[in-house]
């Protein structure tokens, strides 16, 4: 029996072109590019799909402020995150608009799905609606007047389509309760859970009383709901409606839909619910993470806070704003940005940790070895320092991909900067300065464990800061082609007398008045 090679189907949310792309936005989008990255170089066939969400009330209302009509606005804003996609040197292999041909054909399939299993009627909504969360609110969900997220309300009256959600309680409840890891973080599934608990109405699914929208089929008067017509661009994407195609076999359902938390109950309860009507399977995984604050206060317009990522990478670098983001907050905590945690960050783990065993080493082996791979001796503590670094017990890179995997993303960089302050120990206790002197062979023995460390972490440091290890392995003539994780095995070791080029600084230190 032949061994399929294992797919990896990630998602960020589709966002929604009212807005330009802020510091919000590049969180989510930086943390699936660095699962679909790991996933690549541990020997996986990766998906990852981003994009915009075009329709609906709210793009509809931002078109008409900017005096548009919506195609016309929604074409050039959805650039904006495309430009975002390339400023943060996202790996996506698709970026799906929801106004693309492809997209509403699925949506239109979707419903007609729905419709054949029974699971939609037409009668008439009279309720609460928030255009800027696209949400229908009930009477007692409302706080002094507005949505429980602060979001004006206003009082909507018109026929609809609805979706027999009251039908899926029991179903989602087995379904969470057989998955655990359907739901992640474990508090944020519990939530889901008493939400759930506490009961379900059906869900109004279609709007009569604007246009921008996919027509229902059969009944162009309505519109389909906006987020019934969002979800769907992560099947349209795997191919959907044709269930036969080659994608749709390969990566349909989704390893990963990772998003907020302010948008996991339509991931966590719509989404599967409808799946469920329609007889497809199910999404593996829902990851909903934090939101960031800036400097400790929310982000808004009014503040006049809003980070966009392009500011970011200017002034900080690519890499540094992306390990910042995934470094400083365990994944699914809130977290707070600051100027000045932004440079401890970077300056204590990139430059001071990192950079500085890279620089020393690297300038050691210019000036003392020739410029070429020194000659090993596999000392017992270079045994010890390598084993540690080289991920090679079955247990460590197993560990990360299980840390991955959930999301754990501080925790596979806490061990590697763990491993570059063993190496940067190491490099203080066997002192190769004095070694050149008393004992030149175990010098270069020293180096030579040295830099194995580095490619080791080179090759860990990829997914998450990829032009910065292309540089570092660079650095030790570590060819394209040998930088999977399948070449952390000792095998894979550098070969001494190997030429390298001359060693530049890495990660750069920046001073806070900078910052
Ligand atoms: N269009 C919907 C998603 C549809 S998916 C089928 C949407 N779009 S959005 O543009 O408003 O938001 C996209 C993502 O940005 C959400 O996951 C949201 O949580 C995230 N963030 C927005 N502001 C944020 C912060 N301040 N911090 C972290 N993430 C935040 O919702």
């Amino acid at each position: 029996m032949g061994m399929a090679q294992k797919t990896y189907y990630i998602t960020t949310p589709i966002y929604y072109v009212n807005d330009k792309p802020h510091l919000g936005h590049a969180y989510t989008s930086v943390a699936c590019d660095v699962l679909a990255r790991f996933m690549r170089l541990d020997g996986r066939r990766v998906k990852f799909l981003t994009g915009t969400d075009e329709h609906g009330q709210k793009v509809e209302k931002s078109a008409a402020n900017a005096g548009m009509p919506p195609q016309q606005f929604t074409d050039e804003v959805s650039e904006h995150f495309r430009h975002m996609a390339s400023v943060l040197g996202l790996s996506n292999d698709d970026f799906i608009r929801t106004t693309e041909p492809r997209h509403i054909k699925a949506a239109q399939a979707l419903w007609q799905r729905l419709d054949a299993a029974g699971d939609i009627y037409l009668g008439g909504y009279a309720g609460w609606y928030s255009v800027r969360d696209e949400a229908f609110y009930q009477e007692s969900e409302l706080v002094n007047g507005k949505a429980p997220t602060g979001a004006e309300v206003e009082w909507v009256e018109e026929p609809s389509y609805f979706f027999k959600l009251s039908a899926y309680q029991e179903k989602l409840l087995k379904f969470y309760d057989e998955n655990p890891g359907a739901i992640l973080p474990e508090s944020r599934r519990n939530e889901v859970i008493s939400f759930v608990k506490g009961g379900l109405r059906d869900l109004s699914i279609s709007r009569t009383t604007f246009t921008w929208g996919i027509p229902v089929p059969g009944d162009e008067k309505h519109i389909m709901y906006v987020w019934l017509d969002a979800l769907t661009n992560y099947l349209t994407a795997a191919g959907f409606p044709d269930t036969d195609s080659p994608d749709y076999n390969s990566f349909w359902p989704a390893d990963l839909h990772m998003v907020g938390k302010d948008i996991l109950r339509f991931h966590a309860v719509y989404w599967p619910a409808f799946l469920m009507s329609a007889n497809l399977p199910l999404p593996r995984r829902v990851f909903a993470h934090g939101w960031w604050t800036i400097e400790g206060e929310k982000m808004s317009k009014s503040l006049g806070n809003v980070v966009a990522p392009d500011h970011l990478v200017e002034k900080y670098g690519l890499d540094q704003t992306r390990y910042f983001l995934l470094r400083e907050v365990p994944f699914g905590q809130d977290g707070n940005f600051s100027r000045q945690a932004m440079a401890e960050r970077i300056n204590s783990d990139l430059a001071n940790n990192i950079g500085n065993l890279a620089q020393r080493t690297l300038s050691m082996i210019a000036k003392h070895c020739g410029g070429r791979v020194p000659t090993p001796l596999h000392r017992p503590q270079d045994n010890e320092l390598l084993e540690k670094a080289q991920v090679t017990r079955p247990t460590s890179l197993d560990d990360a991909r299980e840390q991955m995997l959930r999301c754990k993303f501080h925790e596979v960089l806490q061990a590697i900067l763990a491993m570059s302050s063993a190496a940067n120990e190491f490099i203080d206790r066997e002192a190769p300065w004095t070694q050149k002197k008393t004992d030149p062979a175990a010098m270069e023995a020293t180096l030579h464990t040295l830099a194995e460390v580095i490619r080791c972490i080179g090759i860990m440091l990829q997914p998450f800061v990829p032009d910065s290890a292309d540089k570092l392995l660079n650095q030790l003539a570590v060819g394209k082609d040998a930088r999977s994780f399948e070449h952390l095995k000792p095998e894979h070791a550098l070969q001494p007398g190997t030429e390298l080029p001359r060693p530049e600084g890495i990660f750069p230190r920046i001073t806070l008045e900078a910052a």
